[in-house]
């Protein structure tokens, strides 16, 4: 598949999607976002991914933010329908998807580009990283679920604070705060994401989605997780995969999935 502004390449079980536009800092216009749908939807579907890691062309940003020139003359109804469109197309995609995915942040992971990487399901950054949603700085507020998801990672007091202050966390703080799972050198932020994607790779991918699905309801309004969970639980016994991981067990071998 050929994209304009993003690269898609799958490795060894890894789907490995960068945001190429480095001149305009990786932001997200509406054709990028339409290509990330095009990806992450093919990389789901596609049996031999089992992980998704997700980063940005050049070291100075992961993703500066929507694309504000392509919004800046747009109307109540046009601002609406942006928001609307790309949280279904992007970033609920992301975050619902059955595969795993890992953001690899280096550098400016701004707005919308905060918003992508907490819709994926674990955060890497680099050093270099900063991290912040300064939309009110330009007299609009996170639009691709940033108040919510920003709220459920770090709690809602320092969720507060950084939208009201439109301030930028540093790799550290960002670990500190719960934001990141890991911080790194910019060399080593592929091989750590790619470390963990090898641990999930010895893993039962029917299960992983289960799993995904479960604690997703957790946070989903009116969803009662428990219940989902005891679904999905029994969902999974007399699948092929729970039937080789628990012989795998009783014959003390590794599983194979
Ligand atoms: N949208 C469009 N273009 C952007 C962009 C963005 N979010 N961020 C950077 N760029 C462009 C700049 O316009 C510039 O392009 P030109 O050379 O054509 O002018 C290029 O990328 C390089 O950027 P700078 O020259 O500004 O680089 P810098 O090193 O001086 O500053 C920065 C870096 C602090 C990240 C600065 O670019 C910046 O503040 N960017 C905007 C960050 C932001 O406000 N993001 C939130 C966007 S709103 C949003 O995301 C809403 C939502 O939730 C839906």
């Amino acid at each position: 598949m050929n994209y304009n502004n993003i690269l898609s390449e799958t490795k060894e079980g890894i789907c490995y999607i960068t945001i190429n536009r480095p001149k305009q800092l990786n932001a997200l216009n509406g054709d990028t976002i339409a290509e990330l749908n095009q990806a992450i939807t093919i990389a789901d579907t596609a049996t031999e991914v089992r992980c998704i890691i997700l980063t940005g062309a050049d070291t100075k940003a992961f993703v500066a933010g929507a694309d504000i020139k392509e919004f800046a003359a747009f109307d109540k109804s046009n601002g609406e329908n942006l928001a609307r469109k790309g949280q279904e197309l992007l970033f609920d995609l992301l975050e619902n998807a059955s595969t795993p995915s890992i953001a690899a942040v280096s550098g400016f992971a701004l707005g919308g580009g905060l918003e992508l990487a907490m819709a994926c399901h674990i955060r890497i950054a680099s050093d270099n990283a900063k991290m912040g949603l300064p939309e009110v700085s330009l007299g609009v507020i996170p639009g691709y679920g940033g108040t919510q998801r920003l709220a459920s990672l770090v709690g809602k007091g320092k969720a507060m604070e950084m939208i009201t202050t439109a301030g930028m966390l540093s790799a550290v703080e960002a670990k500190e705060w719960g934001l990141v799972n890991y911080i790194c050198t910019q060399e080593e932020l592929i091989p750590m994401a790619e470390k963990l994607a090898t641990k999930m790779k010895r893993n039962s991918p029917m299960a992983i989605a289960k799993a995904i699905k479960s604690v997703n309801a957790g946070f989903t309004d009116g969803v009662n997780g428990f219940n989902v969970e005891i679904t999905e639980f029994g969902s999974c016994f007399e699948t092929p995969e729970f039937i080789e991981g628990t012989t795998a067990f009783m014959e003390k071998r590794k599983a194979k999935f």
